[in-house]
C-alpha cells in the first residue's frame, strides 16, 4: 500500500544541510538526474537514493529536510509528478528518464516516464533547459544558462532576485513563442513555470539571510545549483517552511493568458480552458480529470485502488484551499 506522505517538519528552522552524512558525490553508472536542480541536488546528496528512483514519500522528506519546502506545496508537486511520471503499482518515479528500477509498467496509454515526460508536467520555456521540441528538455543547457546569468548581471546586479525571475520569465516565454511552433503553455506547465522562476531565490539562497522577498542567488551558487547538483560549501537550508514566494509579482509584472503555439511560430493563441491564477481550483480538477484519465482511462485491481490513494494524498496538498475533492475513480 502507498503509505501516507510524511507530514510537516516538526523542528523546521534553519541548519546546515551540507553536512557530513550528506556529501556530494560524482554521478555512478546508471545513476538518474532529469529537468529539476532541487531534485539533482538532493539525489547527489544522498537526500535522496542516489540513483535517482525515489518513492513520493522519500521526496517529500528530502524536498523538507533538504530545501525546507513548504509540506503542503511538497505534497501536491511530488502526488502531481508521481501521478503522471510515475510506477503507481511499485510507488517509484525516476526523477529523469525511463527506467526499469521502476518495475514493470502498467499498459498504455499510461507513460511511466519519469520527470522528462514532456507534457504532462515537464514544460516549454524552462530557465536552464531546453523546449522539448529542440530535442533535449532535461540537461543544464549552457547558452540558456548564460542568458540566466546575463539577466542577473543586467537586472540583478550580478545576482538572481525577484526581478531578474520577472524580466527571465518573460524572455523565455516570449523566446518559445516565437522559436517553438509547438510552444504549449497550458496548466499544468502554466502554474509550474511562474513557480520555478521564484525557486532559485526562495530555495537556493542560504537560510542565514532571513529576508526572503529580497534574496538573491550569485552566480557562482547558480552554477553549482543548475549545473552540478551540488550545495554551496556549509550551505544551510531556508530559515521557515517556504513556497512559491513572489509568484504573482512575477506574473504580474507581464501577464499572459495559458495558451499555445498553434503549429507554427508566432502563433500564441489563449486556451480559455486552461485554469490560470484566477481559478487555481480547475487546475486540481483539469490535471485530474484530463491529464491523469487520459493516462488511466480504465484502471482495474492494485493499480486502481493505488490512484484512488495518490489522488487523496495529491488532493491533501490543497486541502484547505477551498476546492471540492474529486473522485474519478471512486472511493475506498
Ligand atoms: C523544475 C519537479 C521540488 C527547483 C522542475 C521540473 C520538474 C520538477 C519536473 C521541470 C519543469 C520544467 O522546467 O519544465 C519537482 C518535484 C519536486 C520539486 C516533483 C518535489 C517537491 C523542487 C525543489 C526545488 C526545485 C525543492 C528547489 C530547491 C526547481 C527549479 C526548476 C525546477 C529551479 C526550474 C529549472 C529551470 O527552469 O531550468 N522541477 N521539483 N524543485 N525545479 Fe523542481
Ligand atoms: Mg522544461
Amino acid at each position: 500500500l502507498p503509505p501516507p506522505p510524511p507530514g510537516p517538519l516538526t523542528s523546521n528552522g534553519t541548519k546546515l544541510v551540507n553536512d557530513r552524512s550528506h556529501p556530494w558525490k560524482p554521478l555512478r553508472k546508471g545513476d538518474i538526474r532529469g529537468p529539476c536542480p532541487g531534485l539533482n541536488t538532493l539525489a547527489s546528496h544522498g537526500y535522496l537514493p542516489r540513483d535517482g528512483v525515489a518513492s513520493p514519500s522519500q521526496i517529500i522528506t528530502a524536498v523538507q529536510e533538504g530545501f525546507n519546502m513548504e509540506s503542503g506545496l511538497a505534497r501536491f508537486v511530488t502526488y502531481g509528478a508521481h501521478l503522471v511520471d510515475g510506477n503507481l503499482v511499485t510507488d517509484l518515479l525516476s526523477i529523469g528518464g525511463k527506467t526499469k528500477k521502476t518495475g514493470k509498467d502498467a499498459p498504455p496509454p499510461a507513460i511511466i516516464g519519469g520527470l522528462n515526460t514532456h507534457r504532462v508536467f515537464e514544460g516549454d520555456s524552462s530557465m536552464t533547459r531546453g523546449d522539448d521540441f529542440f530535442g533535449d528538455n532535461h540537461s543544464f543547457n549552457q547558452t540558456l544558462f548564460d542568458q540566466f546569468v546575463e539577466y542577473s548581471n543586467r537586472f540583478g546586479g550580478g545576482s538572481y532576485n525577484i526581478t531578474v525571475a520577472a524580466e527571465l520569465r518573460h524572455r523565455r516565454i516570449q523566446e518559445s513563442i516565437a522559436t517553438n511552433p509547438e510552444f504549449d503553455f497550458t496548466s499544468p506547465r502554466f502554474f509550474t513555470a511562474f513557480a520555478e522562476s521564484t525557486f532559485p531565490y526562495a530555495f537556493f539562497v542560504d537560510g542565514r539571510i532571513s529576508n526572503r522577498t529580497t534574496a538573491a542567488l550569485d552566480m557562482t551558487n547558480a552554477t553549482l545549483f543548475f549545473r552540478d547538483s551540488k550545495f554551496p560549501r556549509d550551505f544551510w537550508r531556508p530559515p521557515a517552511p517556504t513556497g512559491a514566494i513572489g509568484i504573482i509579482e512575477i506574473f504580474s509584472a507581464y501577464p499572459i493568458a495559458p495558451g499555445r503555439n498553434v503549429g507554427a511560430v508566432n502563433t500564441y493563441t489563449p486556451d480559455p480552458t486552461s485554469a490560470d491564477f484566477g481559478n487555481f481550483c480547475l487546475l486540481y480538477t483539469n490535471f485530474v480529470n484530463n491529464t491523469v484519465k487520459s493516462l488511466y482511462p480504465d484502471p482495474k485491481g492494485v493499480l486502481r485502488r493505488n490512484l484512488i490513494l495518490n489522488l487523496r494524498y495529491f488532493y491533501g496538498g490543497i486541502a484547505g484551499g477551498g476546492c471540492e475533492e474529486i473522485f474519478p475513480y471512486g472511493q475506498i
